[in-house]
């Protein structure tokens, strides 16, 4: 009998589930880190969805540090505020002591803004992932329990935003260092008023050595920044080139087979694709069973019509019915009866 999902977890090194809310990510990735883990594998099920629910199914507090659910399993939800937090104190740090006095409150009023601004959530999230991807164990498998459709290829996007922002600050940093320097008649005022309205350098007149002087200094000091702000675009290029490797990651779409949850699967599979992921394997879960009463051999019917539509946009993909079990999925306990349905 085939085994896509077991297989799938036994070849790679990292797994994304991912799906519509409530079709049933964290328990089918829990399912599968416990049939892996189950095996001798450890593994490592790490939730990236800000709705986390990996501690409710496991039915114990689960936080940004791994805490163990069964032998060899483990699990992690990521808490992007902490991050946020780590992140823009180095950062601010950094720019403390590179800035002149009079621009600190500049420092402060552009991170406070960052804080908030869209991506930076994402980037927090993004930079936990990368975290635990490199300091995964050789033998570990890492699934990431991740957000509904659309958030994971933002993420393999983000390097590109990290940059715009980077710049965006640089620049106004330097805007802010012209205007300040020009009005208060600090040192440097020369230079920076004589750029403000076009140079109007002496040859040969002392004045010349200054403008070069403020200039290297800038220079040197926006290197450094941007050293820092570097290193973390850096650290997302490399997860993104292990996310695009498709012999260590592979992305599980798991969908319910209802109308939404299948057009979004499909818009999720493309999305991915084009992002350079591997979608390796398709989960319909919650099937109704054909033959308990009228009602749910109705339903397993219009089911079956969206199982057809699914497997029709997305032929190559291995697929795993899971059925609608009577209870709800709690504990190990109640896990056993997904991991029987894996193979
Ligand atoms: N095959 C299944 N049969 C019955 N209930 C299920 C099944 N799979 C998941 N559930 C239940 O559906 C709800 C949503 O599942 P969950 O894994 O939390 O979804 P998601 O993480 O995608 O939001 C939970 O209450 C879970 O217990
Ligand atoms: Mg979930």
């Amino acid at each position: 009998m085939a085994r896509p999902l077991t297989d799938l977890a036994r070849q790679r090194d990292v797994l994304f589930v991912g799906g519509k809310g409530g079709v049933g990510k964290t328990a089918v990735a829990s399912a599968l880190g416990l049939s892996v883990a189950r095996t001798g594998r450890p593994v490592l099920v790490v939730s990236t969805d800000p709705a986390h629910n990996l501690g409710h199914l496991w039915q114990r507090t689960v936080g940004d540090s791994p805490v163990d659910l069964a032998p060899r399993l483990r699990g992690l939800e990521i808490d992007p505020a902490r991050t946020t937090d780590e992140h823009l104190g180095a950062v601010r740090a950094t720019l403390r002591r590179l800035m002149a006095d009079h621009l600190q409150g500049e420092v402060d009023k552009h991170l406070d803004l960052a804080r908030d601004a869209p991506g930076t959530h994402e980037a927090a999230v993004l930079e936990r992932i990368a975290e635990v991807v490199e300091q995964r164990p050789s033998e570990e498998l890492v699934i990431f329990d991740t957000a509904p459709s659309g958030h994971t290829t933002r993420l393999i996007a983000l390097p590109e935003l990290m940059q715009a922002w980077t710049e965006g600050l640089l620049r106004r940093q330097d805007r802010s260092a012209r205007f300040g320097a020009a009005l208060r008649g600090l040192e440097g005022a020369d230079y920076d008023a004589a750029e403000l309205i076009g140079s109007r350098r002496l040859p040969g007149s002392g004045t010349s050595i200054g403008p070069r002087r403020t200039q290297d200094r800038r220079a040197r000091r926006d290197e450094e920044i941007r050293t820092v702000l570097d290193r973390r675009q850096h650290r997302f290029r490399q997860l993104r080139e292990v996310l695009q490797d498709r012999s260590r990651t592979g992305f599980v779409v798991v969908a319910a087979a209802e109308r939404l949850p299948v057009l979004e699967s499909i818009e999720l599979h493309e999305q991915l694709t084009r992002s350079g992921m591997d979608v390796a394997a398709l989960v319909v879960n919650k099937r109704s069973p054909a033959d308990a009463g009228e009602l749910l051999a109705t339903r397993r019917q219009v089911e079956d019509g969206y199982v057809a539509q699914l497997t029709a946009a997305l032929p190559a993909l291995p697929v795993t019915e899971i059925p609608l079990l009577p209870g709800e999925v709690l504990g190990e306990n109640g896990l056993e009866a997904l991991v029987a349905h894996l193979g």
